[in-house]
């Protein structure tokens, strides 16, 4: 089968992720991927917005139907493959090190900061449909800051954000380039996943809070401790908390990890 089945490029739009949620409503087969150079009301995790500036970011939403396939339990897998596809493209296009981009909890793609902090580079949004034991359909959105200059960040995220081209040396990123590169990584693990396969090793040593003190905002809460790993079978992080018990982490939001 065609891979993507649609792929369509939009100057600005409001939100990849609505735009692909229509067209899975309306009928569109899977993989359908909506590419966008600007969002006007672009989506993030937590009901935050998610800005961008006109060729800044490479912005998309992916659309599977996953059907028979896939488990509820499993429905986080797709974030995770999206994720890991990006991580590879973005490296290899930006002309990085191998290892120089990581994941954090639970799909994030960041990297190392010289104040032992980590910089985020690209966000994932997973909106899932599920009836009974199957996903009907998935819309994950990501997010990829490629080409924006630490100049024009917007003064409330520069200390929180990098992107490629300021972790290559700001060498201009070629945002076609990124999007090539990413789809051909996803469709081998896409398939892989179709075949009841998952790249649970790689998920997990891709990991940057593995064996570090973590702090994780879960709602209004927040818990302290060090991230052992990740389970590849419910997505959980696990962390050692300070009262010595171990705790899984089914969903919340990294807000603090220091690599050094
Ligand atoms: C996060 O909060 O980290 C997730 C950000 C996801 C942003 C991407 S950009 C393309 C797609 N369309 C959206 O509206 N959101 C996602």
């Amino acid at each position: 089968m065609k891979f993507p089945s649609r792929l369509e490029h939009f100057r600005a739009v409001d939100s990849t992720q609505r735009v692909v949620r229509q067209w899975l409503d309306e009928g569109t087969d899977e993989v359908a991927v909506a590419v966008a150079d600007y969002q006007t009301a672009g989506r993030g995790r937590q009901g935050k917005e998610w800005t961008s500036r006109p060729g800044g970011g490479l912005l998309l939403s992916v659309g599977f139907k996953p059907d028979d396939f896939l488990a509820p339990t499993h429905g986080w897998r797709l974030a995770a493959i999206v994720a890991l596809a990006m991580r590879d493209a973005a490296e290899e296009q930006a002309g990085l090190k191998d290892g120089t981009l990581w994941l954090k909890w639970p799909n994030d793609i960041v990297a190392d900061a010289a104040d032992g902090g980590l910089r985020k580079v690209a966000g994932v949004l997973g909106e899932s449909e599920t009836s009974g034991r199957r996903v009907k359909s998935a819309v994950i959105g990501i997010g990829i800051n490629s080409d924006w200059k630490t100049a024009d960040f917007p003064w409330a995220l520069s200390p929180t954000m990098t992107s490629l081209r300021e972790l290559a040396g700001r060498r201009p990123i070629d945002n076609a380039a990124l999007l090539d590169a990413f789809l051909a990584r996803l469709e081998p693990r896409y398939d892989a996943l179709k075949a009841g396969t998952f790249d649970a090793g790689g998920w997990s040593v891709a990991q940057r809070t593995t064996g570090r003190r973590v702090v994780v905002e879960l709602g209004s809460e927040t818990l302290a401790g060090v991230a052992t790993g990740v389970d590849p079978e419910t997505g959980a992080l696990i962390l050692d908390s300070e009262d010595g018990a171990e705790v899984r982490v089914d969903s919340g939001e990294v807000i603090r990890c220091r690599v050094r």
